[in-house]
């Protein structure tokens, strides 16, 4: 059993505050009560409390100043702010200064316990996220769960969109390139919702034909159709209090994007066929790695199954766009790869591979990262071993410059040079090998070792 999770409360008002103690008591929470600015940041420091709830207008120290030092204090838990009369220059000082919502007062009651919720989720998250962060850079190896790594802004956004969808039981729709962690998004959602103890069932709708995609999501009757011997079970019964994923969501055929659609809508659907009408009640979460708007407007996906979809959207940015976080990534990737958890990989690699664009997003860092370990002898991975299409990739500002005035020849030539020019360091002048390592003949690379005018003997 978990322990009750503590509000504090921060008002002058002694009604509200007892006001909001009964409410929140129903609803599960211990409730610690404040009358003023250093009262409430006492306990503060006492209780660590999983939220506060903070009154902006407060005698003595104002209710912005407590905000700020108790941010300073400890930037996890997360605070609402109450804003008196609605004024929005407080409101937006308060969001500048941390909080993480405002409720205007007097407060709608059912505006306010869902506020509550997620932003104890939110919470939660960004403990659990720090945790492991705390965990990778501490010495003793532990085993490194499936948590999401974010250290940038960006993905701070993310993990903020997270906690907020999670504890409600809306429809998520996230975009994001292949490789960014849309998986992993879907099941921290799950992992922090009212279903978390719930069946979480995943289905890719594009490795499936019509049929076997049908009959996976609504299952099918006795001899539906050949090979349906017996009474199957679809994924939506299966899941019935739970989270159904639906990866690729951008590949489901038209006739299923109706009966999904009156699933989300009515909730009711028929077994492949059957005639008899089940209900469900799951909560959804797709996926799509194309730009789905797009796929809305060319007709492959129904304009309404779009919006009943897309009632929360989740953009996860492309590794590229926040490279910040390869850093943390990295050492994420080591400790989870390396047998005793004390591989390491050199400065050199980390801003190599902090400059690279990274196609694969987060997937193909993991996947070289685990390569590297595999092959690395000591416990220092050095540049050696980066793939050749990080270490000879162009730095990731050129390549993300606007066009580039050189043809499309030159940029080639040159790129094939530095590819040449660095198995060849890594060969020390070796053609034989370099060519081994560049699975290409050597004649070949003598060819373009003389064109190209590279020296082998370069260092
Ligand atoms: N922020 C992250 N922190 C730690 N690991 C991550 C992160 N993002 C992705 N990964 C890892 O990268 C791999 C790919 O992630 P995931 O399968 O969630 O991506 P995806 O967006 O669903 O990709 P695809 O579109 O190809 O299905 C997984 O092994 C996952 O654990
Ligand atoms: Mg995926």
């Amino acid at each position: 059993m978990k322990d009750k999770r503590t509000v504090l409360v921060v008002d002058d008002e002694a009604a509200m505050r007892k006001n909001i103690n009964d409410l929140l008591g129903r609803e599960g929470y211990r409730v610690a009560e404040a009358g003023d600015g250093a009262e409430g940041l006492r306990a503060f420091r006492e209780l660590t409390p999983a939220l506060v709830l903070l009154d902006i207008n407060l005698p003595k120290m104002d209710g912005i100043s407590v905000l700020g030092e108790m941010k300073r204090l400890n930037a996890d838990v997360p605070v609402i702010v109450f804003t008196a009369y609605g004024t929005s220059e407080r409101a937006i000082m308060a969001m500048k200064a941390g909080a993480y919502d405002y409720l205007d007062k007097p407060f709608d009651l059912d505006e306010f316990l869902l506020t509550v919720k997620r932003a104890v989720g939110y919470g939660d998250l960004l403990r659990e996220v720090r945790q492991l962060r705390s965990r990778v850079s501490q010495d003793p190896p532990l085993a490194v769960t499936d948590s999401i790594i974010g250290a940038g802004p960006r993905m701070q956004e993310v993990f903020k969109q997270i906690g907020r969808a999670a504890p409600t039981d809306t429809t998520v729709l996230i975009q994001g390139e292949s490789g960014t962690g849309k998986e992993l998004i879907a099941q921290a959602i799950q992992r922090h919702s009212l279903r978390k103890d719930r069946p979480f069932i995943i289905v890719n709708c594009g490795g499936l034909t019509e049929t076997l995609l049908e009959s996976e999501l609504f299952g099918h009757e006795k001899g539906a159709f050949t090979g349906a011997v017996a009474r199957r079970e679809g994924r939506f019964e299966v899941a019935n209090g739970g989270t159904v994923f639906l990866d690729e969501i951008n590949n489901m055929p038209m006739s299923l994007q109706m009966k999904l659609l009156r699933v989300l809508q009515q909730r009711t659907y028929e077994r492949v066929g059957g005639n008899e009408t089940l209900t469900t009640d799951v909560r959804i979460i797709a996926a799509t790695n194309s730009d789905i708007e797009q796929d809305v407007r060319s007709g492959r996906i129904r304009e309404d199954l779009f919006y009943r979809l897309n009632v929360i959207h989740i953009r996860v940015p492309a590794l590229r766009e926040r490279a910040e976080d390869i850093p943390p990534l990295i050492t994420h990737f080591c400790k989870k790869y390396s047998p005793d958890g004390k591989i390491v990989v050199s400065p050199e690699v980390v801003a190599k591979l902090s400059a690279y664009h990274w196609p694969g997003n987060v997937r193909e860092l993991e996947n070289i990262i685990q390569r590297m370990i595999v092959m690395a002898q000591g416990n220092v991975i050095t540049t050696d071993y980066l793939p050749i299409t990080v270490s000879a990739a162009p730095p990731l500002a050129s390549a993300a410059a606007p066009a580039d005035e050189r043809s499309f020849r030159d940029q080639v030539r040159d790129f094939e040079r530095s590819v040449i020019a660095v198995a060849l360091r890594r060969t020390a002048g070796n053609q034989s090998r370099a060519a081994e390592l560049l699975r290409m003949s050597r004649r070949l690379l003598f060819e373009k070792i003389k064109l190209y005018n590279i020296r082998s003997d370069q260092k």
